[in-house]
Order: C-alpha cells, then structure tokens, then sequence
C-alpha cells in the first residue's frame, strides 16, 4: 500500500514536472518606415491623426511603431524566454496610412522585414503565422480565390510552414499542421479577413474559400483522431469592448463562426487573436449555457492611438504575452503579458516588465475555460478586480475608472459573442447571463419541488 501510494506519487510529480510547456503570441507590430525623431509635430510619422509632441526613440502614443521598437520587442522575448517550444504570430505589419500610399509590393517589403527579424532571432523555432488585414493590399481586401501577397507570403514563411499547408496558404492564407508534429495535437490557422465587414471581396459569398467547410472538416477529422487543437486568426468574431456595439465580422460569418467552435469545442483547447491591440478575451458558451471555449486576445505592439470615432483614451502601451501549457493536454495553465511603459523607454531605458500573471492576478488555478469564467465572474462582481482588468485592457496606459458604462461593455463583450445576445447584455446593463442561466434551473428546480410536496 505505501509502495502503491509512492509509486502514484511518482507518476503524478513526474507528469506535473515534465509536462509545462510555453509559447509566445505577439501580433499588431505595425511598422511606420517614416516614423522619425523631429522637432516638426506634422512630420513626426504618417500614421498619427494629430500633431506628435515630444517623439521618442522607441515610439509615441499616436504613432505605429518604429523600427527600434519592433525590433527591441522580439529581442525582448528572446531575453524573457529564448527558448519557447513555438510562436504564434497574428499579423499586421504595416502603418495605418492610405492605401494610396502602399503596394503590393510596399506590404510585401514589410511582411518580408520582419519575419526577416523574427527569422534571425529565432533561428529554430517554428513559428504560426496568421494574416492581419494589414497585410493586404489594398488594405482587408483578401480575395477568397488567390493572391499574388498570398503565394509571396507562403514564400516568406517557408521554413515555417510544412509543405502539405502550402495548397490553401495559396487558395487563402489558411491552413493547417499537427502541432510541432505532434500525435494528437493540431494548430489550425484561419484566414478570418474574410469575414471583416471592411471586405468588400467576399460580402456576397456565403464561405469564402471554403474555409468555413474546411474549418469543421478538420475539427471533425481532429476529434475522431482524438487530438486537441489550438486556433489562431488575426480578426476576432463578436463585439470590441472598448466602442459600445462595434464588431468585426459580418453578422452570418459570425454566427457560423460560433456554430463551429460549440460543435466542436471538446477538441479545442484554445483560440488566440489579435486586431484590437487590446488585451481582453471571450468565452463561448454550449446551446445549454455552460462555458466550453475561450479565446484570448492579446496586445498590440503598436502603441498608436485608434481613430475609432469617439473613442477616448484610444492609445496603449507594448504589450508581448507568453502562455504556459500542458504539453499532453494543451491546457492553458497560465498568461503572463510583458509590456514596455513606453514614456519610461523614451525618458530613461527600453525595460520590459512582466505586467501581470494571469493567475496572480486573478486568483485562479490556471487559464481552463472554466478558469476564464470564473475570472468573468470576478469582473462581473468585483469592482476590484474589474478596475484591474480594465488597465490591463490598454497595457496599463489608461488608468482612469472603469465606471457602470464601461463595465457593461467589457462584461458584454467577453461573455456575449452572438449578435443578439450582446444586444441583451448591453440592455440588461451586463447582468450575467450565466446567473440567469443558473437562477432559471434553480427556479425550475424550487418549482418541481414545491409541486411535489404539495
Ligand atoms: C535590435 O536590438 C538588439 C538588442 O537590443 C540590438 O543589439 C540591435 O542593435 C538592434 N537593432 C536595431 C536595428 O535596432
Ligand atoms: C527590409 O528589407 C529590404 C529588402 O526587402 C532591405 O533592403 C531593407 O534594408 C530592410 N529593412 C530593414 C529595416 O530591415
Ligand atoms: C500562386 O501559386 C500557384 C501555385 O504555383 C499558382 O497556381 C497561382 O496561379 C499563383 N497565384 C498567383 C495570384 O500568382
Ligand atoms: C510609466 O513610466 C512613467 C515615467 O517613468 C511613470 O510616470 C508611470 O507611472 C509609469 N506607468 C506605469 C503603469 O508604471
Ligand atoms: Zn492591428
Ligand atoms: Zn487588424
């Protein structure tokens, strides 16, 4: 019996020790090639919607990033933690300027910069790379038949992409791969510039490319295989927290979106995207209400100020992110996000610091969906740790109050994916709709009872 207990013991330390494994996300590096350090505020960068005061080194909060900024965040993650098992990588590339003033070849220039850099920096790590709407041209209009961007880009990726994942990178800058090879694990890498309201190329289509087709044929071949899967995209299905009833996604893309992922959701062990250079996440729920999927957005590396209309605040400080997982399971144990305060970086030194870690931060044993709801719970009902995740949100560059308002935005837009059930949430001023989901069994439940004994 001890010999049983100490061999059990074994098997368990043996497991937990052998079996963590880590990853970097970095997405939205947005390369300003004419950012400059000047004294003439209209000159500063391109990407700037107002006059640039005090540019620094290292960048300014209304402009895309310059070069030294881009490059000292991936020598920053070389730094922090050079030897990631993998690295995924969500695009956009390029500055927000007119498309009058890019190219194919322009966009093509930058893509080819910095894979270059991360190439060089990262000699042998495999790296899963996503498309942002940046990395287009003109900007968001991905054709759902080809691109000469598309068959350049695969190029540019050679050493990472396997050759079988070449045929649809061609077709549509998606596809597909065991994970490091791996038997029973999966990364599938979508292509959702497809489903972005901004693209006028496939509004007409009901799947461009197939992908939506090929999406919930892999997941099925994946789950009759056993494997777990990991999902990455640059666009994000479902409502950005910071502007009240904006989204991304045409509204049939996003439901078929959403179809897939509850279909599926046994296999998936996590999502991650970019786009909103915001660092939130979202949580999907099963037709009977229970949390079955998260996906994690992570921050940008571009610090420019949004031109979203009537969004304060719209800037936010450099923000890399490293996930810790279980390399049997793909479970996400933990999120630790590294950022650069960037008016530190101009006034003394470039310092990257850890920001927070997700499980510190939010007193949950690691980043499971069922984690991640007990987190959403916690913002829901806790003015504490909602202010938190509030300066988190930005990379700690707005630390103003997350008030009433802001708080039925940030709840609504994590836990309400769906088109219309966010329209709920933002009426009912962001209740929980997992509590109503709870409070209308229980109901039943009190009900079936007093019937019962009366
Ligand atoms: C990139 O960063 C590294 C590490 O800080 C530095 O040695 C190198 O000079 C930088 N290169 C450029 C072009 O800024
Ligand atoms: C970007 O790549 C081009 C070649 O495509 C090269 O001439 C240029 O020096 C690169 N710029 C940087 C900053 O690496
Ligand atoms: C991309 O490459 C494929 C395979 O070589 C070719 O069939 C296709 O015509 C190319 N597309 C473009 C737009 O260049
Ligand atoms: C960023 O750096 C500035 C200048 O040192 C400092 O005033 C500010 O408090 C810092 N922000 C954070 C979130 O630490
Ligand atoms: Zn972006
Ligand atoms: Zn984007």
């Amino acid at each position: 019996m001890p010999l049983l207990s100490l061999f059990l013991f074994l098997v368990t330390c043996g497991a937990a020790l052998s079996s963590t494994g880590y990853f970097w996300h970095i997405t939205d590096m947005h390369w300003d090639p004419d950012y400059q350090v000047t004294d003439n505020p209209l000159a500063v960068c391109p990407s700037a919607s107002d006059p640039v005061k005090n540019p620094g080194k290292w960048g300014n909060y209304l402009c895309d990033s310059p070069w030294a900024l881009i490059n000292s965040s991936i020598y920053a993650m070389k730094d922090i933690f050079p030897n990631p098992n993998f690295i995924i990588w969500t695009g956009d590339d390029t500055p927000h300027i007119p498309n009058e003033k890019l190219s194919d070849e322009a966009v093509l220039r930058m893509i080819g910069n910095v894979s270059q850099l991360i190439q060089h920096v990262f000699p042998d790590i495999k790296v899963y790379a996503a498309m942002g709407n940046h990395d287009m041209h003109p900007k968001s209009q991905f054709p759902a038949t080809g691109h000469l961007i598309y068959n350049r880009t695969a190029e540019l990726w050679a050493q990472w992409l396997d050759a079988a994942s070449i045929p649809t990178f061609q077709k549509g800058a998606f596809y597909t791969e065991k994970l490091l090879h791996q038997k029973g694990q999966r990364i599938i890498i979508l292509n959702t510039n497809f489903y972005y309201n901004r693209n006028a190329l496939t509004v007409d289509l009901s799947d461009p490319a197939g992908q939506f087709q090929w999406f919930d044929d892999v997941l099925s071949r994946a789950s009759t295989a056993g494997e777990k899967v990991y999902i990455i995209g640059h666009i994000p299905p479902g409502f950005f927290e910071k502007k009240r009833g904006t989204h991304w996604f045409q509204e049939n893309f996003n439901k078929r979106y959403i179809e897939i992922i509850t279909k599926h959701s046994q296999v998936i062990a996590g999502q991650f995207f970019g786009h909103q250079h915001r660092d939130s996440f979202k949580i999907f729920y099963s037709n009977n209400g229970f949390p079955v999927s998260a996906m994690f957005i992570a921050p940008a590396v571009t610090p420019w100020k949004t031109t979203l209309a009537g969004l304060q605040d719209g800037s936010q400080n450099p923000g890399i992110r490293l996930f810790e997982y279980n390399t049997d399971t793909l479970q996400i144990l933990d999120v630790v996000t590294y950022y650069l305060n960037l008016t530190f970086a101009n006034t003394w030194a470039p310092r990257w610091e850890k920001e927070y870690r997700l499980t510190e931060a939010f007193q949950v044993p690691d980043a499971t969906i069922e984690s991640m709801q007990t987190v959403l719970d916690k913002l829901s009902q806790d003015k504490s740790h909602l202010q938190k995740y509030y300066e988190y949100n930005s990379v700690s560059y707005d630390l103003g109050e997350c008030n009433e308002w802001c708080r039925t935005d940030h709840i609504c837009a994590i836990k309400d994916v769906d088109y219309s059930r966010y329209k709920n949430c933002i009426k009912s001023g962001g209740s929980s709709g997992m509590n109503e989901m709870w409070l209308l069994w229980l109901s039943v439940l009190i009900l079936a009872l007093l019937f019962r004994y009366n």
